[in-house]
């Protein structure tokens, strides 16, 4: 399957996306992990994607489509994917669907999820990410670490990401709305929005999402 992941920032895109992706079997495409994966390995691309990141903008199309394309071009790709944070305005959709268009493949779906603003500050908040790898999420409330500030997947130490300082996710909350809101139009028109809840325990919107996604397949049979 090819799936866009859609949402607010702390909406769950990335936990959603790490169990979605095994259990369909497809890779999971973040382009915030691939920047901060730059930004730990201080490359060029990584020290120009910090200053947006930083000041919660977006980075500029230009880099994060030719990122986006070499990620998906790669060979664990070639059946399924699940993009997560990408496209992230109408031109990145464009970009993409340009993209498939010249592999002659189309997406199955776009899911969105939907989350109350005072949910996602909070979730953001309590948020801590692993150094060793930004995939591995973690929140000290919702979901604690079984020993505090230490990645229960791979040992790795926890921090609080730059950009969730309430005054930069004021911003990227504004730029979702303004930037990315807007392609949730664009894949409405192309009939393949799947919406849900995303609240509750994670377990459950995974159930939720995959059965969305089946009744979406099921119809457009
Ligand atoms: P990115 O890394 O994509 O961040 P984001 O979209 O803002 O999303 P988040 O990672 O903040 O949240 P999430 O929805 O993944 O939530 P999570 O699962 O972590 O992008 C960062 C930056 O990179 C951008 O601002 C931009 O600068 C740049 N960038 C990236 N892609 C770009 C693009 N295409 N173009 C240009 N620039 C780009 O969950 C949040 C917290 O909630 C966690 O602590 C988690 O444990 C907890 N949680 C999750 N689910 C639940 C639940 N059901 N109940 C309770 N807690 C939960």
């Amino acid at each position: 399957m090819r799936i866009v992941l859609v949402g607010p920032p702390g909406a769950g895109k990335g936990t959603q996306a790490v169990r979605l992706a095994e259990k369909l079997a497809v890779p999971h495409i973040s382009t915030g992990d691939l920047f901060r994966a730059n930004i730990s390995q201080q490359t060029e691309l990584g020290k120009l994607a910090k200053s947006y990141m930083d000041a919660g903008n977006l980075v500029p199309d230009e880099v994060t489509i030719a990122m986006a394309k070499d990620r998906m071009e790669q060979p664990d790709a070639a059946n399924g994917f699940l993009l997560d944070g990408f496209p992230r305005n109408v031109s990145q959709a464009e970009a993409l669907d340009e993209l498939l268009r010249t592999e002659g493949i189309t997406l199955d779906a776009v899911l969105d999820l939907e989350v109350p603003e005072d949910e996602v500050v909070k979730r953001i908040a309590g948020r801590r990410i692993c150094r060793k790898d930004s995939s591995h999420v973690f929140h000290v409330t919702y979901n604690a670490p079984k020993q505090e500030g230490v990645c229960d997947v791979c040992g790795g130490e926890l921090y609080q990401r730059d950009d969730d300082r309430e005054e930069t996710v004021r911003t990227r909350l504004e730029v979702y709305h303004t930037q990315t809101e807007p392609i949730i139009d664009y894949y409405k028109a192309q009939g393949l929005v799947v919406t849900i809840s995303s609240l509750g325990p994670v377990a459950e919107i995974t159930e939720r999402a995959l059965e969305a996604l089946k009744r979406e397949k099921a119809e457009n049979k």
